[in-house]
């Protein structure tokens, strides 16, 4: 069965009238904190961890038990867990899977918060860390140490759109025992599938395109079974909680996820496509176009490319004036994340470790959101004179 089928065909009968099932085609929310036992035997069960039922809110309530389980199934892993936004199951991850001593490498183009906790959370905690090229392939040899236990690669990754070779890095990793951690975001599982390229955790912000509607925060960490005792353990410690009503709307994005995504991909591509003809246009950094550096990998690796991609300028231009073009977009919101049904802009600076092809240049972010795509193409025009 393909993915746009099994994303819609779940009906799960979660109650019954007079005997008969209520198929409503959504699962309930189902909220609490507290969760009755139907005896004390069962509670004493609990107690010694032998009960099989919930047994607390955060035991994993059955809506957020739904959601997980759809993930885990498009992102075919083996245990999947939801956390209160992208952030927090890729903190929670590294946190799960490492410890004092241990080195850890992280790609050069991660989401700026994921290296930002590495420097200043996990380094007080005795983990090392160390960026690798956002670029990396089977080079990953060259920065691993015998301490090495994690690798965390993000691709395309943030704002600069790099891409891994995700298959050679994880066969030298699996070789030697490290742990391939992926921020699977961009892509979603429907156009990566990270557990057939080797990689041991997939994360996603549910936040972007699985949720689809910028109305929430929320994020899944998928693990093979290799990884899932462990995580699960740390998961069960942690008592990590994800909100009921988000986690039955990213159920709801789930069942349009494909239908958004081919749209976000057909816009983007060909605003992307126009861009490139612009004159004021250096760059056009998208990894679905023939010209991007690691285009091979994309075609080797992916089915399909998102809605969010960025442009460099021929001539940097003074802050005022590129203040002046980001404000003259009219359909084009201002303000962070992506994923959802509204068209965003950023812009800034390329902040790298190392130096890189975009070192100095001014990036514009752009996420392809619903709107017709010749009505955005026509309020880009329409700033981009501003430049002129
Ligand atoms: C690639 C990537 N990963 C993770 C996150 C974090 O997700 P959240 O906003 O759900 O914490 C973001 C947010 O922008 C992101 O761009």
């Amino acid at each position: 069965m393909k993915d746009t089928t099994s994303l819609i065909s779940v009906v799960d009968p979660f109650t019954e009238v007079n005997g008969r099932p209520v198929n409503t085609i959504n699962p309930p929310v189902f909220k609490g904190s507290t969760v009755l036992f139907d005896c004390y035997e069962d509670f004493v069960r609990a107690m010694s961890g032998q009960y099989e039922g919930v047994c607390y809110g955060t035991d994993r309530l059955p809506t957020q038990r739904a959601f997980e389980d759809a993930i885990r199934s498009l992102e075919g892993g083996h245990l999947t867990r939801a956390f209160p936004s992208g952030i927090s199951a890729i903190i929670n991850t590294l946190l799960a899977l490492t410890k004092s001593g241990d080195h850890i490498l992280v790609c050069d183009n991660v989401y700026g918060p994921t290296a930002r906790f590495c420097r200043e959370v996990l380094s007080r905690y005795g983990v090392e860390f160390c960026f690798i090229p956002p670029e990396v392939g089977e080079n990953i040899e060259e920065f691993i140490l015998p301490q090495t236990r994690l690798i965390f690669l993000e691709s395309p990754g943030s704002n600069t759109f790099e891409i891994q070779d995700i298959r050679a890095v994880t066969k030298v990793a699996a070789e030697r025992g490290i742990v391939t951690v992926l921020d699977n975001t961009w892509a979603t599982p429907l156009y990566l599938k990270p557990f057939e390229l080797g990689v041991d955790i997939s994360i996603q912000s549910a936040t972007k395109y699985i949720s689809g509607h910028s109305d929430l925060l929320l994020g899944t960490a998928t693990v093979n079974k290799q990884y899932a005792e462990t995580f699960e353990r740390f998961y069960r410690v942690m008592e990590l909680y994800a909100s009921p009503d988000d986690c039955f709307a990213a159920l709801r994005g789930l069942k349009t996820l494909s239908v958004r995504l081919k749209q976000h991909e057909k816009s983007a591509l060909e605003i992307a496509r126009w861009l490139q003809g612009v004159d004021l246009i250096d760059e056009v950094i998208h990894p679905a176009l023939p010209g991007h550096p690691e285009h091979h990998l994309w075609q080797r690796d992916f089915a399909g490319s998102s809605g969010l991609f960025a442009f460099t300028l021929k001539r940097d231009c003074a802050e005022e004036k590129l203040a002046k073009f980001i404000n003259t977009l009219e359909l084009f919101g201002i303000g962070f994340s992506w994923g959802g049904f509204k068209s965003l802009v950023t812009a800034g600076k390329c902040q790298r470790s190392k130096a890189s092809r975009y070192t100095g240049k001014t990036l514009v972010r752009l996420n392809i959101g619903l709107e017709d795509a010749d009505d955005l193409r026509a309020d880009l025009d329409k700033a981009l004179g501003i430049l002129r």
